[in-house]
């Protein structure tokens, strides 16, 4: 479910599901707003419902965080007829819905998404997952929620910068598969930065719908189609790893990653000079960074490639790139030259401020 409102109609259907008792896992930053809204509308069907809250922040991604949440579920108890409903941003909807997916082996999942970002990317396609000293994501499991609804309203708290690394994503999804999605954001990039609500309810349920039909053809991740979702992220991961998690936003490195995704393309002879800068202005009008912030520890491109061969979506340490040949199309290779890496590497990873 798609628009302003949305947390209202989702409560109906989960109260009609047929569970016993529900646990709202949420956000703190988000527990007295939507959280409780969620909570208000379960509890008045008259089921049990317990809400459980998460520090904000990537490190709630952990280990440590999912023992603390199976333990109180099992404190409740939460048994087969327990549903959770996750509110908040990609944080707690990757943890809880691991811990719904592993808890007596699998509890039911809805998605309560209340950032751009989850509302467009994390909350649907059913990858959950948790964090590890040695990387990120690197525990986790399938398990697709059975409903998510993307309330616009919930956007309005959102900080300026939260918003505007989900528009990354937002751009990313025009570029890798939907050529009018991007010329409507050339057209009507005012309105979105302002959050109109008919706006934002446009770009969110087109986004929504290219990702789950992405998922639906490649669940799992096996014949390569829902790799053309990691566009601009084989370099924005290993910028993430290289400015410390945190330090950029994952939207931020991934617009950095677009950018140059976009000059291999051009290097490569697959995508003209012209489409390239329509990319780039679009990321720049939304504030989104094209090149690192300085100051990286050196030597920067030696330690990019090295994060990008350790990648756990590269074939046999070959990096594998999704380049763009049109906006709206885009085509997986790993066959990049190697000086052409290093030169974008090089532009991109060492601005002259
Ligand atoms: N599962 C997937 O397919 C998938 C896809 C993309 C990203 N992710 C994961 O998502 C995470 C990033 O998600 P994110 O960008 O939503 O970050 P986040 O969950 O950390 O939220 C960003 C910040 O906004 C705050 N917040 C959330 N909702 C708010 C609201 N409505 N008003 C005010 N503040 C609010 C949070 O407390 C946090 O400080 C990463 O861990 C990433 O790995 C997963
Ligand atoms: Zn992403």
């Amino acid at each position: 479910m798609v628009g302003p409102g949305a947390i209202q109609p989702l409560t109906t259907r989960i109260a009609a599901a047929g569970a016993r008792r529900m646990v709202v896992i949420a956000d703190v930053a988000v527990a007295a707003g939507p959280a409780a809204s969620v909570a208000a509308g379960l509890e008045a069907s008259g089921a049990a419902v317990t809400t459980l809250t998460v520090p904000s922040g990537e490190r709630s991604k952990s280990a440590a965080e999912t023992v603390r949440l199976w333990e109180a579920l099992a404190a409740l108890p939460a048994d087969r007829a327990t549903h959770v409903v996750a509110v908040g941003g990609g944080v707690v909807g990757d943890l809880a819905g691991f811990v719904a997916a592993t808890f007596v082996r699998g509890l039911p999942v809805w998605q309560v998404p209340t950032t751009l970002v989850a509302q467009v990317d994390s909350a649907i396609g059913g990858k959950t997952g948790i964090n590890l000293a040695a990387g990120k994501n690197l525990v986790g499991a399938f398990w697709q929620p059975v409903g998510v609804a993307c309330d616009s309203d919930t956007l309005a708290s959102l900080p300026d910068r939260e918003f505007r690394s989900g528009l990354a994503e937002v751009v990313k999804y025009g570029v890798i598969l939907d050529a009018p999605l991007f010329s409507w954001l050339e057209a009507h990039a005012a309105e979105v930065l302002t959050r109109d609500p008919a706006a934002l309810a446009h770009v969110v349920s087109r986004c929504v719908d290219i990702k789950a039909r992405v998922v639906e053809e490649d669940e799992h991740e096996r014949t390569g189609l829902r790799a053309v979702l990691n566009y601009g992220h084989t370099v924005g991961h290993a910028l993430e790893a290289l400015a410390g998690y945190g330090a950029l936003l994952h939207g931020e490195a991934v617009a950095i990653g677009m950018a140059a995704a976009a000059r291999l393309a051009a290097g490569t002879g697959r995508w003209t000079v012209d489409e390239v800068q329509r990319q780039n202005s679009l990321l720049a009008r939304f504030g989104l960074p094209l090149t690192a912030p300085p100051g990286l520890e050196e030597p920067v491109v030696e330690r990019a490639l090295a994060v990008m061969a350790r990648d756990k979506k590269s074939l046999h340490g070959r990096v594998r790139f999704i380049l763009p040949t049109a906006i709206g199309r885009v085509e997986l290779t790993d066959d990049v030259d190697s000086s052409l890496l290093e030169a974008v590497l090089r532009d991109v990873l060492l601005s002259v401020a």
